[in-house]
């Protein structure tokens, strides 16, 4: 395993910035390099303004000061010189295989020769991004949840290249970020796969919310009464939830998942609608709900709506159980309870297996009942799930 002290973080925006701060806290030399001298700038000064609200509130430890901090903070817009001194880089430029794939050549091109590059990617192929590097074994992925300062979960990524020593590196890296809201949960993905562990797990439900979604619009429901079946065991319902994140968002990551894991995740024609109207959600102020007076509102509306007795956190839980299982049987996770940590860590809620071990027969009734009724064959359950074989792979 290498030694790290020099971290450079590619790229200034909303990710960079978060890596780069708690790299700082960490107590490594920071680089912070993006295109254009206004982003690092924007970068830099979003990093010192949460140092400074953390050292007010006594949360940067004995002695340690955001000045100190800072100092260790250079700024650059050349890669080529800023790589020449880096340990490792963890990359978050945009989301754009052709450009991931030219920084990280830049960097295996004008790195020293133990450099690691790490990718925070969401959705590429780390294998893709590093081939045509010169040096693939050193290219693996690092993919933090936002924001990366509150949120505890990393997943650490061998892509097909990704040499033993470079894994372990990025690993003990990850391990010595801190985290404002407990301790750090580093997830190893043994194996790269569409959403890596976290995402992935989470994704399909959204095949049985789009469904929900265009069943109320036939059945003439309030979308309020979808929100009130979760009964105030979920932050926000089905159809808030959504509009937070954001319709055009939901319809993206669905097409993702359409075009690497199965034609069943066609996004829900009610949502497509939507989007098609210029409604994306509290951003617009408009989508499930009018947003325009704020939430409380939404919250009230929903509070006062009769349940529908369509949507179902069970089947959720059931879903996500299932596709917990095929991320073992895929090689992508050791055990199960990497995949329902990393749920916690990533997500703030229980991952499926708890639940899991002692209801597997039932969730796998559930799933052939759901997957008839929609159509879907995704939900069916696969046989690792149906027999409970999942229950020995705990680690
Ligand atoms: N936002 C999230 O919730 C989230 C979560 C996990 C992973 N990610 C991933 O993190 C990455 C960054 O996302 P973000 O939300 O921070 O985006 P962002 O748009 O806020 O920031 C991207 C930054 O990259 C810079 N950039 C573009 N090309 C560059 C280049 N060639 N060299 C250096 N910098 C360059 C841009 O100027 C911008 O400052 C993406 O790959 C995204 O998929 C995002």
């Amino acid at each position: 395993m290498s030694e790290v002290k020099n971290v450079l973080v590619l790229g200034a925006g909303q990710m960079g910035s978060g890596i780069a701060q708690v790299s700082l806290m960490a107590g490594y030399n920071v680089s912070l390099v993006d295109i254009k001298q206004e982003f690092v700038d924007k970068g830099a000064s979003g990093i010192e303004k949460g140092l400074k609200k953390l050292e007010s509130k006594g949360k940067l430890g004995e002695g340690v000061t955001a000045d100190n901090l800072m100092a260790k903070l250079t700024k650059s817009i050349s890669l080529e010189d800023a790589v020449k001194s880096a340990d490792i880089v963890i990359e978050a430029v945009v989301e754009r295989m052709d450009i991931k794939k030219q920084v990280c050549k830049t960097v295996m091109d004008n790195g020293p020769d133990h450099v690691i590059f790490a990718s925070n990617t969401s959705t590429m192929s780390i294998t893709e991004i590093g081939k045509d590097s010169g040096a693939p074994e050193r290219v693996c992925g690092m993919h933090f949840f936002n924001p990366v300062a509150l949120m505890r979960c990393i997943e650490v990524i061998r892509s097909d290249d990704t040499s033993d020593e470079t894994f372990e590196t990025a690993m003990a890296v990850a391990e010595t970020l801190p985290c404002l809201r407990g301790a750090r949960y580093i997830a190893p993905v043994l194996k790269e796969g569409p959403g890596f562990i976290v995402n992935r797990m989470n994704a399909p439900v959204n095949i049985y919310i789009g469904w929900v979604f265009d069943t109320a619009k036939e059945k003439g429901l309030d979308w309020a009464q979808i929100d009130a079946d979760a009964g105030g065991k979920m932050p926000m319902g089905p159809c808030e939830l959504a509009d937070y994140v954001g319709l055009d968002t939901m319809i993206h990551t669905m097409n993702y998942y359409k075009e690497t894991l199965s034609e069943d995740f066609e996004p829900p024609q009610v949502v497509k609608d939507m989007v098609e109207n210029g409604n994306l959600g509290a951003k617009t102020e408009q989508g499930f709900y009018d947003w325009s007076q704020g939430r409380e509102g939404i919250k009230a509306k929903v509070k006062a709506a009769e349940p529908a007795g369509l949507f179902n956190l069970e089947k959720s839980m059931a879903i996500m159980l299932n596709e917990g299982c095929r991320i073992l049987d895929e090689g992508i996770a050791s055990g199960y309870k990497i995949i329902d940590d990393a749920n916690m860590a990533g997500m703030n809620s229980p991952g499926p297996f708890g639940w899991g071990k002692k209801n597997f027969e039932k969730a796998a009734q559930i799933l052939e009942e759901l997957a008839d009724e929609t159509g879907k064959d995704y939900f069916r359950p696969i046989e690792l799930m149906k027999s409970g074989g999942f229950k020995k792979m705990r680690k």
